[in-house]
């Protein structure tokens, strides 16, 4: 089976979140399972920052986006840790940038951009030479592999017999742009329909990828489920629904080289489950010191880990932060970056709360880890997600995540529940509405937990020992593209 990922960011090289996780794992995950497997990403300014062994593979092409020709100029390096070669798609103009798609605003010219990139990565794989049998694309960034490799690559002896399977890591992000770059694409009017490119007048590169590829897949068979509906689906339920017999939702793995406590080089101290408390009395410490304490305090660490935006449901742990920060029973930390408005609010309740409420504002990979390691509990409160990783990360790292039930974390963490306590299959704390209310009373269970050491030792035992490597996801990633390849 050979395989070519294509995604606009990927672990070691660029990453604004799970989609680079993810993009950077599977690769190895599909070769240990016997897949001949490349990437191919866009060639970031931070790419090149990294220290990677990159080199110039000679190989150099024009790509048609409207009436231009820009050039793109293909690079490669390993995929660290998989015997897989990653390719990067070089063109300074579009990717020499401070940050993949924008700052507050997108970039005014992200069509442009990634219809370039889509269109050289499928050139790419032709000149890489065939027959490819998986074209597998990730998110609006690559809608529009599918579409050119039906519509203008059908007869490439490289990818004419390939399938594509588009995955989707959220439908928030369905990359809408304005109906004139139509004609940058190249396509025809024609499939400007609401049956194909065209979503209420504009120019849709999800939809595009959607209505195109001949699998769907996206990364929890819950969120699978919600976005066949509204809202879950965005808009696009109907398409969603009716195409539902090539759908699919895989969990998504995670990176047990890079997230393992026991040998996580981001710790002063590994650990494992056996000396969990000293692991993690170490990590405290030296986030304390991180944030100018002397020493750590003896309340339950809660934390927040990600991007600040409306998903991940900042509303709810601001609201909750106010009145248990007040309280003084817990102590808070938050790392993240997003939305302007979001930050300041946190940046006023740090002030206001100062020895209770941590804020680092940025994003900031080694600290993320060290994060994990030291809280006892990992809030992900989140409106919608369609996998979520920060939970699964909490659970090998001994912290206990507190979620809504929502997409993948319904899928991912197990309520503790006396039945559940019971069988050793509990792992979290589960809510079920968007309120406030809803999680102060979640977190309030699980204080409840902690201050029974008995009981949370026998938690963190539970999440330590869960299984989330990409060993069962590989595999049925490996079964859906062996189901394409055979439709
Ligand atoms: P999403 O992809 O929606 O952002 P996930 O939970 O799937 O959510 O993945 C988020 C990833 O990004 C995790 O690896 C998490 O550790 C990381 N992350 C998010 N925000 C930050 C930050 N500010 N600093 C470092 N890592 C971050
Ligand atoms: C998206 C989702 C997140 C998921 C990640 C990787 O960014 O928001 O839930 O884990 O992609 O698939």
């Amino acid at each position: 089976m050979r395989v070519l990922e294509i995604a606009s960011e990927a672990v070691p090289f660029a990453k604004t979140g799970g989609l680079a996780d993810v993009a950077g794992a599977l690769p190895g995950a599909l070769a240990d399972l016997g897949c001949e497997v490349a990437l191919v990403m866009p060639g970031h300014r931070d790419a090149y920052a990294k220290g990677l062994p990159i080199e110039s593979t000679g190989i150099e092409f024009e790509v048609p986006v409207g009436t231009r020709r820009p050039v793109a100029r293909i690079l490669r390096c390993r995929v660290p840790g998989s015997g897989c070669d990653a390719y990067l798609v070089a063109n300074d103009e579009f990717f020499d940038r401070p940050t993949l798609y924008g700052g507050s605003s997108d970039y005014p010219d992200n069509a442009e951009r990634f219809i370039f990139f889509s269109r050289a990565a499928l050139e790419l794989a032709c000149r890489l030479g065939g027959p490819w049998d998986i074209l597998h694309c990730h998110d609006w960034q690559t809608g529009l592999v599918p579409a050119y490799r039906a519509l203008e690559y059908a007869s490439h002896p490289a990818v004419a017999s390939a399938r594509t399977v588009m995955t989707i890591h959220n439908m928030a992000y369905q990359g809408l742009f304005w109906h004139w770059d139509m004609l940058l694409t190249g396509i025809d009017w024609k499939h400007f329909t609401w049956r194909e490119m065209e979503f209420y007048g504009q120019l849709n590169l999800l939809k595009t990828g959607l209505v195109f590829a001949d699998a769907i897949s996206t990364v929890s068979p819950t969120y699978a489920r919600e976005i066949q509906s509204s809202p879950g689906g965005c808009g696009l339920e109907g398409l969603l629904s009716a195409r539902r017999g090539v759908l699919t939702g895989i969990v998504n793995g995670i990176d047990t080289r890079v997230w393992n406590p026991a040998t996580d080089p981001h710790l002063p101290r590994p650990y494992g489950e056996a000396d969990v408390e000293a692991g993690k009395y170490a990590a405290r410490a030296a986030l304390a010191a991180r944030f100018g304490h002397a020493a750590p305090d003896a309340r339950p660490l809660v934390a927040f880990v990600g991007r600040l935006v409306e998903q991940k449901g900042i509303e709810l742990v601001l609201e909750v932060l106010g009145r248990m920060a007040a309280a003084g029973r817990a102590h808070f930390v938050i790392l993240g970056t997003g939305s302007g408005e979001y930050e300041e609010l946190l940046q006023r309740a740090a002030l206001m709360f100062p020895g209770t409420v941590d804020l680092a504002i940025g994003f900031d990979e080694g600290l993320a880890h060290l994060v994990q390691a030291a809280a006892d509990i990992t809030l992900v409160p989140s409106l919608f997600e369609p996998c979520g990783l920060t939970q699964l990360y909490a659970q090998r790292y001994g912290s206990i995540p507190v979620v809504r039930a929502t997409g993948g974390l319904v899928d991912t963490v197990v309520d503790a529940t006396p039945e559940t306590i019971r069988d050793h299959s509990a792992t979290g704390f589960v809510f079920q509405g968007f309120d406030a209310a809803g999680l102060e009373h979640a977190l309030a269970r699980a204080m409840t937990a902690h201050a029974d050491r008995p009981l949370w030792n026998g938690l963190v035992g539970n999440a330590m020992r869960q299984d989330w490597s990409w060993r069962s996801s590989g595999r049925d990633y490996l079964q859906l593209f062996e189901r394409t390849r055979a439709s």
